[in-house]
């Protein structure tokens, strides 16, 4: 049986199938590659010495999923697909709301099509909204997002819970993350984003090679212990093996069900420079600069229901983040890009 992985060329994607290919798992991927490159998956090949079958294609293309779960025995399908810039969603709703809720719901209505009954689906701490108090706990209604990015993950997260509900065969968890950061250890796989980085940890990286001057830190007067915000960042492989770990818990669950997948532990901007100056030996220039618009001051994980119900937990922490986000950079300083015309 064969798992299709939407979006398993990007970021958190490319380490999923990695992880999945070394169980032995089939892996189909479906990518349009708007936000990665298809060398993310070759590089997984030369990991693994196992092989992906890799479709181009757009979740919103029904025949193209059609054709995917003809030819495929699918039999559970995990969803990272869609559109993840904060900002820009702000200035194009509609092109978040079609990749992400336009194309889930294609992706489920195809699969329904297929009898495929198994998702898990890629959303997001910013569920929660700007009104939860942290710790994030499950149990705490989704809602009040500060942005369309984050009301798109809050809508699917609602189109789930009311298809497993309708369809009493399908098993669906969606996986809330936290901060994803690092990279695989052997640092031939890793987070390449598009032009000036809008997270925290490339950014870092990138000013580390030379290739930013500074790092703006969004805010200095938060009322956080040294005043910039707080977050709680998780490896990208400990984010990997639970994707692995919640696949087993589908099997036996019916219906809709949403874990956190943090460490519960929340480092603030300062104390993330300060790790990664340790890790690398490289020092970071910065400066305090405002708030950032729909930033929030601190929120992290409670990490107790994924660790009761599933049996997973985070195992590598800041130091190892760090180093592995360093070694990434560091191997591949232009990202994916140009590798073959260099
Ligand atoms: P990413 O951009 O690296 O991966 C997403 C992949 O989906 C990319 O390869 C992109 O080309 C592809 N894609 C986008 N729209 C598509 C479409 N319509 N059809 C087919 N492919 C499409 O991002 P990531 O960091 O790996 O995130 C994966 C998922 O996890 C996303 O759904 C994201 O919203 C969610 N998520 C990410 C974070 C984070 O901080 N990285 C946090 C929480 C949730
Ligand atoms: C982390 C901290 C910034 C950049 C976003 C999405 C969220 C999720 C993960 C997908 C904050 C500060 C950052 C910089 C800074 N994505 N910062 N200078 O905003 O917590 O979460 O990505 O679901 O939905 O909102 O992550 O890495 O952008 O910021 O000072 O140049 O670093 O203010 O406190 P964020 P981030």
């Amino acid at each position: 049986m064969t798992i299709l992985v939407t979006g398993g060329a990007g970021y958190i994607g490319s380490h999923t199938v990695l992880s999945l290919l070394e169980l032995n798992k089939d892996v189909v991927v479906l990518d349009n590659l708007s936000n990665s490159s298809e060398e993310s998956l070759r590089r997984v090949k030369q990991l693994t010495g196992k092989e992906v079958i890799f479709y181009e294609g757009d979740i919103q293309d029904d025949t193209c999923l059609k054709h995917i779960f003809d030819c495929h025995k699918i039999s559970s399908v995990i969803h990272f697909a869609g559109l993840k810039a904060v900002g820009e969603s702000t200035h194009n709703p509609l092109e978040y709301y079609k990749n992400n809720v336009s194309g889930t719901l294609t992706l489920l209505d195809e699969m329904r099509r297929a009898n495929v009954h198994q998702l898990i689906f890629s959303s997001s701490a910013t569920v929660y909204g700007a009104n939860s108090p942290v710790p994030y706990v499950e149990t705490t209604p989704i809602g009040s997002t500060t942005s369309p990015y984050g009301t798109s993950k809050m809508f699917i997260e609602h189109i789930l819970q009311d298809f497993a509900k309708a369809e009493p065969q399908f098993s669906t968890i969606a996986l809330r993350y936290f901060n994803p950061v690092g990279a695989h250890e052997s640092g031939l796989i890793g987070e390449d984003p598009n032009g000036i980085p809008n997270n925290l940890l490339p950014y870092i990286a990138q000013v580390a090679i030379g290739k930013l001057e500074k790092l703006g830190v969004f805010g200095g007067d938060y009322p956080t212990r040294d005043g910039t915000g707080v977050r709680d960042y998780i490896h990208v492989m400990d984010l990997a093996e639970g994707h692995c770990i919640a696949m087993d818990k589908l099997r036996i669950l019916r219906g809709f069900r949403a874990y956190n997948l943090g460490s519960g532990v929340g480092y603030s901007v300062l104390e993330m420079i300060q790790a990664f100056e340790k890790a690398s030996g490289v020092t970071i220039p910065y400066q305090i600069l405002p708030r950032r618009d729909g930033d929030l001051p601190a929120f992290w994980a409670d990490a107790g229901l994924a660790k009761m119900e599933l049996g997973w937990e985070v195992s590598r922490g800041i130091n190892t983040m760090m180093r592995d986000t360093w070694n990434w950079q560091n191997k591949n300083p232009k990202g994916y890009h140009h590798h073959h015309d260099r």
